[in-house]
């Protein structure tokens, strides 16, 4: 498989997120203040809400359902600590935002 579209840059501003479709799953994307755009699993690891549903500070993805945090640049968990969302491999050319899909599974955790 190859990078396939995502989105367009101009889809989102710097320090937003937002969800698309490609290749049959969700995939958010995520431009955090003053850094470079990435891509995460759309899906909360706790119990599969969606992010795109949450707050997003520019730094820090929270989640709407029972406030889990994540560091925006590597998908790390901040509070829980011990989860982590899966990233995308993505790459800009021009004004399209590609993404490689194969063999990124969304991650989960306990409960
Ligand atoms: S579903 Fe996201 S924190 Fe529980």
């Amino acid at each position: 498989m190859a990078f396939v579209k995502l989105c367009n840059v101009e889809d989102l501003w710097e320090g937003e997120m937002e969800s698309f479709e490609v290749n049959g799953r969700e995939i958010l994307v995520v431009w955090p203040s003053g850094g470079e755009i990435v891509a995460f699993q759309a899906v909360c690891p706790h119990q599969d809400i969606p992010l795109v549903e949450g707050k997003f500070d520019g730094k820090t993805i929270i989640c709407r359902a029972h406030q889990w945090m994540f560091d925006c640049r590597t998908g790390a968990g901040v509070n829980p600590s011990d989860c982590r969302l899966a990233k995308y491999p993505i790459k800009i050319e021009g004004d399209d935002v590609l993404v490689e899909t194969e063999g990124v599974q969304s991650l989960f955790a306990h409960t």
